[in-house]
């Protein structure tokens, strides 16, 4: 495996300290979804572009990447795209529908199904590796996240065909055809850890693993389930020594079990206090998190006082990466976003 790209100046940034659980000059800051629908400078460039189609367009990739850095000064840029975006390129039929989201055309529910997923190819995707070189010359000092939707995540848009509520079809094939199930992880696996790669290899200095909807699980389905495949993506990019990040929502009872998985950080939402996590994840991993996104529409003094008690639990952390315990919300004011970036540093400067 090649060495990556990354640079002296990315490899000492205070985000990359932070994941490598070495101390920094302050407390990193990014957040999920920080482009998106709450800046109109986003609203602006997508105007009449749809979601896939600007996903491709490697200049305004690097554009949309680059918006949240410049207006927030975040300690990290997230790659611009969704976690459809490699399934579209292997040919699924799927769309991303504006306030719904991924929907897929013929969900996978039997073993003839399974054929829709081929192997992904660095070509299949040639304008990440574009919109990457772009970004890598534009951020500087300033490292770039990959990321990809974790093998349950995108099975359950895959299976439910759609966003859903209580995964009632996913939980089915799952609890109900034990083979076919951990094949289709199996294949997510692979394709994940190849978009992942393509993206390493491109330039991003560290990359998340979303698993949003994997809290709707017990923790003996996750690990007899779910957790193979999610450590079959950390081991296949292991050898990049980039920071691995592992994400879920409503994961309080899961930690123990994410943080065998193999993640170097692991991604808390507001749910449990990050010194409790700490405690259920284990010893040797950096925690990132978690600040409920809906705090950020009350009061400045709101949002402060819940920063300070997130700053607190985390004091004794190995290593923390502040951020919300999940993505922006649309209609959340970015100057708020600002304001907390600015308050997390100049409360965190050592
Ligand atoms: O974090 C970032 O700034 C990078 C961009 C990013 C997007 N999607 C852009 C996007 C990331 C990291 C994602 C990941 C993603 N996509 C996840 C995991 C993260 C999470 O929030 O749990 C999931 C579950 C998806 C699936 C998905 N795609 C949903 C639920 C939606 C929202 C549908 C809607 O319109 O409310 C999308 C579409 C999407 N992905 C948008 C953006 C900015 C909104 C579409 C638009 O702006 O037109």
């Amino acid at each position: 495996m090649q060495p990556t790209a990354t640079s002296d100046a990315v490899k000492d940034s205070a985000f990359l300290k932070a994941c490598r659980r070495e101390p920094v000059p302050h407390t990193p800051v990014w957040f999920m979804r920080q482009a998106g629908r709450s800046l109109p400078e986003y609203r602006k460039v997508r105007e009449g572009i749809p979601m896939l189609e600007s996903c491709m367009r490697p200049e305004l990739v690097a554009e949309i990447t680059l918006q949240p850095v410049r207006r927030h000064g975040v300690d990290a840029a997230i790659y611009f795209s969704d976690i459809v975006v490699p399934l579209k390129a292997i040919g699924v039929d799927l769309d991303i529908r504006p306030g719904v989201g991924p929907v897929v055309e013929r969900p996978i529910r039997s073993r003839a199904d399974l054929a829709q997923l081929r192997d992904l190819t660095p070509e299949d995707v040639s304008y990440v590796t574009e919109a990457i070189g772009l970004l890598t010359r534009e951020l500087g000092a300033t490292p770039l996240i990959g990321f990809a939707g974790a093998p349950f995540t995108l099975a359950s848009y895959l299976v439910e065909g759609g966003p859903s509520r209580n995964h009632e079809h996913t939980k089915a094939l799952m609890y109900g055809d034990p083979q076919l199930w951990a094949d289709l992880l199996d294949r997510l696996a692979d394709i994940t850890a190849a978009f992942l790669k393509v993206q390493i290899e491109a330039g991003a200095s560290a990359v998340q693993l979303f698993d949003s909807w994997v809290g709707a699980l017990a923790p003996a389905d996750y690990r007899r389930s779910v957790l193979p495949a999610s450590r079959k993506v950390f081991e296949a990019v292991s050898g990049y020594g980039v920071p691995r990040i592992h994400f879920g929502v409503g994961t309080g009872e899961l930690l123990g079990a994410m943080g065998e998985a193999g993640a170097d950080v692991v991604g808390v939402d507001w749910r449990v206090p990050l010194d409790e996590a700490a405690r259920r994840v284990g010893p040797g991993k950096a925690l990132q998190g978690n600040l409920d996104p809906a705090v950020l529409f009350s009061s400045t003094e709101a949002v402060r006082a819940k920063t300070d008690e997130i700053l607190d639990a985390a004091a004794g952390l190995e290593g923390h990466v502040f951020n919300l315990g999940h993505g922006v919300l649309p209609t959340t004011d970015p100057d708020a976003l600002t304001r907390l970036v600015e308050y997390v540093h100049t409360r965190t400067t050592r």
